[in-house]
């Protein structure tokens, strides 16, 4: 119900599709923009609302539809669903040990790692990604239509100028906009705390966050020091608008540092450096085809990194979720080396009881390992509505950040 006094309305929450028909009534839809003051929650809202004329066509069908619903910031976010994804192949450290010189013995001792899974045939990154979304919203029993945006997290897409789209259609998300984001193996962070951001600023109320990545792609499988260590993968979750006093995500960090770049990446070959130093100075026109070298990894400077960040972030996290490290039910690290996992676990005071990890059976799949755990935990009845979770992701950039987050 909406009570409109002296220019201002105040809706009750939730149920913002509710205050959509409050204005509806009022009157308020064919005005292109309107403001006003939610008081009951304290929350502002404002609406931008369009209307959908044949102005609007972009292309054929495609056309500009108006916002599904009023501006409402100041709204809780939570997570109501996951998902998520793998290959078929997968490929044990006894079969890496036939192709360099490596034992499963080496490889589980100082990673962790048992196995992974390869995309091969007519797999994508982007079909998993279609998979891993399609579970999450019905996890969290959402239409496709109901999704606003779309945030698919990945360095490997099937193109250059990015998949969001495609997965947002394919998923059939059809009045969602959808967009990449690319942060490596923090990607599923960033995109989480992007949605958050979103839906706390009022421009969303359910927000599909998708990590998904193939770096096996980007691999030298002939050098024992990375090849050992990644999979492909694909995970998602649902975060949904929620009155604020239900907010579940409760504090978040998040950095990134362009000086520690030289230790991980994946750089693309051509660049102006490049072209000078080999064509003596004078830039050749036109130029070639772009490609990527294979991943380069500093993995000691790397893990040093990991376990120096990892815990200051999740201390800061904390701090602004008004929490401490025993409060917490779960730690999710991004799944890179058990090392890792069990140092940051040590430094913050966590028993290995409340670490969730599956890097044994996957290894490192970047954006998506966070996720994908998540989904695994979910789904065995490990994690169980109103746990909290630290959740950590870094990598390339250097990046890495962290969140607190309350499930269902
Ligand atoms: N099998 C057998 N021996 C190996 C292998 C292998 N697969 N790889 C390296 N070695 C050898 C080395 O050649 C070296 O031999 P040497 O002593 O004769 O010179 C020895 O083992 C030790 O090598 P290190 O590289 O020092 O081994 P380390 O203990 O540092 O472990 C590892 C390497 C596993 C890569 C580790 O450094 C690590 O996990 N780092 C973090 C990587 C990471 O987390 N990346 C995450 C981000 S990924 C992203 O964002 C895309």
């Amino acid at each position: 119900m909406a009570n409109a006094t002296a220019g201002t309305v105040s809706l009750n929450l939730p149920g913002m599709h509710a205050g959509a028909r409050d204005m509806v009534r009022l009157g308020m839809v064919r005005s292109r923009v309107c403001c006003y003051r939610a008081r009951r929650q304290g929350l502002v809202m404002c609406a931008a609302l369009s209307g959908n004329t044949n102005e609007d066509a972009v292309l054929g069908d495609v056309v500009s539809k108006p916002r599904r619903f009023p501006r409402v910031v100041g709204m809780g976010s939570k997570l109501i669903g996951c998902g998520s994804a793998v290959p078929k192949l997968e490929i044990t450290n006894d079969d890496l040990s036939k192709i360099v010189e490596t034992s499963d013995e080496w490889i589980s001792v100082r990673t962790g790692i048992r196995k992974r899974r390869v995309l091969t045939g007519e797999e994508s990154v982007q079909g998993l990604a279609i998979d891993a979304g399609k579970k999450a919203l019905e996890m969290a029993q959402v239409a496709p239509e109901e999704v606003d945006i779309v945030v698919l997290c990945t360095s490997t897409p099937n193109d250059l100028f990015g998949s969001g789209s495609q997965v947002s259609t394919a998923i059939g998300c059809k009045n969602a906009w959808a967009f990449d984001a690319t942060a490596a193996c923090s990607g599923f962070l960033v995109g989480l705390i992007t949605a958050t951001g979103f839906i706390k600023g009022g421009c969303a109320q359910n927000v599909l966050v998708i990590g998904a990545d193939c770096l096996s792609r980007y691999v030298d499988w002939t050098d024992r020091g990375t090849c050992i260590l990644f999979g492909d993968a694909a995970g998602a979750v649902l975060v949904q608008a929620t009155a604020a006093e239900e907010d579940g995500f409760l504090g978040f960090d998040i950095h990134s540092d362009g000086q520690g770049y030289r230790h991980l990446n994946a750089k693309s070959c051509g660049g102006v450096e490049e072209v000078l130093s080999s064509t003596n100075g004078s830039l050749n026109f036109p130029p070639k085809k772009p490609a990527f070298s294979f991943i380069q990894m500093n993995g000691k400077e790397v893990f040093r990194f990991a376990v120096r960040c990892v815990p200051q972030s999740i201390e800061a996290s904390l701090e602004e979720a008004g929490l401490t490290s025993s409060d917490i039910n779960w730690l999710l690290l991004h799944q890179a080396n058990w090392r890792i996992i069990d140092a940051v676990a040590t430094r913050l005071h966590i028993p290995s009881e409340k670490i969730i990890s599956n890097l044994a059976n996957y290894g490192n799949t970047s954006a998506a390992s966070i996720p994908l755990a998540l989904d695994e935990a979910v789904r065995c009845g490990q994690v169980k509505g109103g746990d909290i979770i630290a959740a950590s992701g870094f990598g390339a950039g250097l990046t890495w950040g962290s969140a607190i987050m309350r499930w269902q």
